[in-house]
């Protein structure tokens, strides 16, 4: 018989099939009160019951959408403690693993025909290769684990590289659903490279982040990164969709943008051996972090500096996008729903929504509602050691960048 051996990244972390980690952290979080239903499981530690093997719970439609909303700060004020800022700057930190990620990635990528690679590694080869606010988060959570002390391990730096190409696969596709001609500054691969190779660069970088996932050689890395993958299309479908207010818009956010970032870090602390409470508040972290992320984006879109963003205001209503200004306004202003239901196709809809909105305090609540997801972001690491303050400074960046 030819056994195969596959490199391993790090001999000391290889994981039995079935990480005991795991499985107590599962056992630990329900014991210590943890929805279930709001925290992953994967469906290999789940009993066969019948014969049959229950789902993972990982998303919102298990876990009850008011629940969700609840855990989302729905209702909730902010505190008003991401203050003025410490001073501490996280991309410092953890600036030697964020400098070499892209040559890291290039390297994964390499392959023939070379247009396939220009493509792919498209982004990465530019000056402004993006904020890196996904890589920032895995490496300081990495570095905070109490288990593995202030290092990054070789599997962790390869779960950041897995982030980010799943990560780029979706804009490639994203821009080409949107027809988008710029992002950061540079046009975008499908401008560059036309639809058909930004479509296939998107789909060589997944099915090599699917290759590098797999050699990590750990089921439930494997699984929570392979959800994301399912995650983020059925965010994109939701929002080209449209329809559910506010509670559909929340549950697209988590599924396009705070899954990935959840998932990854819940991953990084699986990959450093922590202990199940770091397990869960990493996923814990990361689902904060993303939908204040992208609620301030929302928010962008109408107050974001032309300049600065290098994009024009009001994207998304002119895409027939109801974001949380629109959702928020349509509480106390009922006529927007007809707006939004016709995307704001009719003539004058668009104005008559930017009338509406900024006639309610629609994109304060929007704002509000990124900072309590931060505040609770940032509380979730109160209690950790290594890089607690970068990681809670990061939760005021988010809220208060610009681009
Ligand atoms: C940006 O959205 C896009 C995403 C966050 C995810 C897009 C997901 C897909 C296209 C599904 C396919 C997924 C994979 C992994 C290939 P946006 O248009 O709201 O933001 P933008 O202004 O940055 O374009
Ligand atoms: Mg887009």
């Amino acid at each position: 018989m030819i056994v195969r051996s596959f490199p391993k990244l790090n001999t000391a972390l290889a994981s039995p099939l079935i990480s005991p980690l795991v499985q107590t952290g599962i056992k630990t979080g329900i014991k210590s009160g943890i929805n279930e239903a709001k925290f992953p499981t994967s469906s290999a530690l789940l009993p066969e019951q019948d014969g049959q093997v229950d789902v993972p719970i990982n998303d919102i439609e298990g876990a009850g959408l008011r629940d969700q909303l609840v855990d989302w700060g729905i209702g909730l004020q902010p505190k008003g403690t991401l203050g003025e800022g410490t001073g501490v700057n996280p991309f410092t930190n953890v600036k030697e693993e964020i400098s070499n990620l892209d040559s890291e990635m290039l390297r994964l990528i390499d392959t023939k025909p070379s247009a396939l690679k220009e493509a792919a590694g498209y982004f990465w080869g530019l000056r402004s290769g993006g904020k890196k606010i996904r890589p920032a988060v895995l490496f300081l959570i990495s570095k905070s684990l109490p288990s593995t002390g202030a290092t990054v391990l070789p599997t962790q730096r390869r779960l950041a590289c897995i982030t980010e190409m799943i990560h780029t696969a979706s804009l490639f596709h994203d821009d080409v659903i949107d027809k988008g001609e710029i992002r950061r500054g540079n046009k975008t691969a499908n401008e560059m490279f036309g639809n058909k190779m930004a479509i296939l660069g998107g789909d060589f970088l997944l099915a090599k982040a699917s290759v590098s996932l797999a050699r990590l050689r750990n089921l439930e890395v494997t699984e929570l990164m392979s959800g994301v993958i399912e995650h983020l299309v059925r965010g994109e479908v939701m929002q080209i969709k449209g329809g559910g207010g506010l509670d559909g818009y929340l549950g697209k956010n988590f599924f396009k943008t705070s899954s990935l970032i959840a998932n990854s870090a819940m991953s990084t602390a699986i990959l450093g051996d922590a202990p199940a409470e770091y397990v869960r508040e990493s996923y814990l972290y990361g689902k904060y972090l993303g939908n204040a992320f992208q609620l301030v984006d929302d928010v962008l879109d109408f107050e974001g500096n032309v300049e600065v963003l290098g994009k024009e205001r009001y994207g998304d209503l002119r895409s027939g996008l109801a974001t949380g200004p629109a959702l928020f306004a349509e509480e106390t202003r009922p006529e927007m729903r007809e707006l939004r239901l016709r995307k704001f196709r009719g003539g004058g809809d668009i104005q008559r929504a930017l009338d509406i909105i900024y006639s309610t305090d629609a994109i304060e609540r929007t704002k509000d509602l990124a900072r309590v997801n931060a505040e609770m972001a940032r509380d979730v690491v109160e209690g950790w050691g290594g890089e607690r303050d970068a990681l809670r400074e990061l939760c005021r960046i988010v809220v208060d960048r610009e681009k």
